[in-house]
């Protein structure tokens, strides 16, 4: 099977900071399950000494990962999303409103992570957006990513994953069947047009068993599956260095 190319990053942070009320409402609708994924990872850094430190690839507005830190104390919080602008001002805003020493960096967070580390993290979150990249970039992320992160630390991904055996292109499909079940009258007609055209241009998942294989080449020592949602479709992998 040809592989679809990734989109340019820059135009990817372009879309999500022209289109972010558009994705806030898919957010807010749970129409991919962020309240269940959160609330798992919050589980798993609850379990974390406290003072831990975390990088935050692709934050977005970090607004789910800011309630998942709630009340929890941490030293360090990085965010990193292309997208800038506004989108990254409220992911400043939502974590520090709830307390975190937030730094905020309007990047590639592909060229960041291959960049040179100088303080390693506990934790290193990436949530829906991994699937931007396409195989070999993904290969290149955890080769650089694993760098970012203490020994003993984690790398937490959620996002869609391609159940053993299917194609990206049937979790297109099953994906935006999924979402019109659960969010017919969440979006107009142009909007469902939007959504459906980033999804089947931009998103490139992976079976679980292939990100394991990427995080062993570059040094992990272990792949736990934290959760499995909508049939295997989306998910939580915790990578362990
Ligand atoms: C689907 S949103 C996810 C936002 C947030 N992590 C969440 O869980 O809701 C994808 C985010 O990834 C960002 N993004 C995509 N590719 C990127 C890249 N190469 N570098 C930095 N940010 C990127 C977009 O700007 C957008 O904010």
């Amino acid at each position: 099977m040809v592989e679809r190319s990734a989109q340019p990053p820059e135009e990817i942070g372009q879309f999500f900071s022209s289109q972010w009320t558009v994705y806030e409402r898919m957010v807010r609708f749970n129409l991919l399950r962020h309240k269940e994924m959160f609330a798992c990872l919050r589980e798993d850094l609850q379990s974390l000494k406290p003072g831990f430190s975390l990088l935050d690839l692709a934050s977005g507005d970090a607004g789910s990962l800011a309630m998942a830190l709630q009340g929890l104390r941490v030293s360090r919080c990085v965010a990193v999303d292309l997208a800038g602008g506004p989108v990254l001002l409220a992911a400043r805003d939502n974590l520090r409103f709830r307390g975190i020493p937030a730094e905020v960096k309007a990047l590639d967070f592909l060229r960041f992570v291959q960049s040179g580390c100088k303080q390693p993290f506990d934790a290193v979150t990436i949530a829906y957006s991994l699937h931007h990249l396409d195989h070999g970039d993904k290969q290149h992320f955890f080769q650089g990513v694993a760098q970012w992160i203490k020994p003993g630390g984690s790398l937490w991904v959620i996002d869609g994953l391609v159940p053993p055996g299917e194609t990206p292109e049937l979790w297109v499909a099953k994906v935006i069947s999924h979402l019109h079940l659960q969010g017919e009258t969440v979006y107009n007609a142009a909007e469902w047009q939007t959504v459906e055209n980033h999804i089947g241009t931009c998103d490139h998942p992976e079976e679980a068993t292939a990100l394991h294989e990427m995080a062993t080449a570059a040094g992990f020592q272990s792949m736990t599956t934290r959760l499995l949602l909508e049939g295997g479709l989306l998910g939580m992998l915790r990578f362990q260095k």
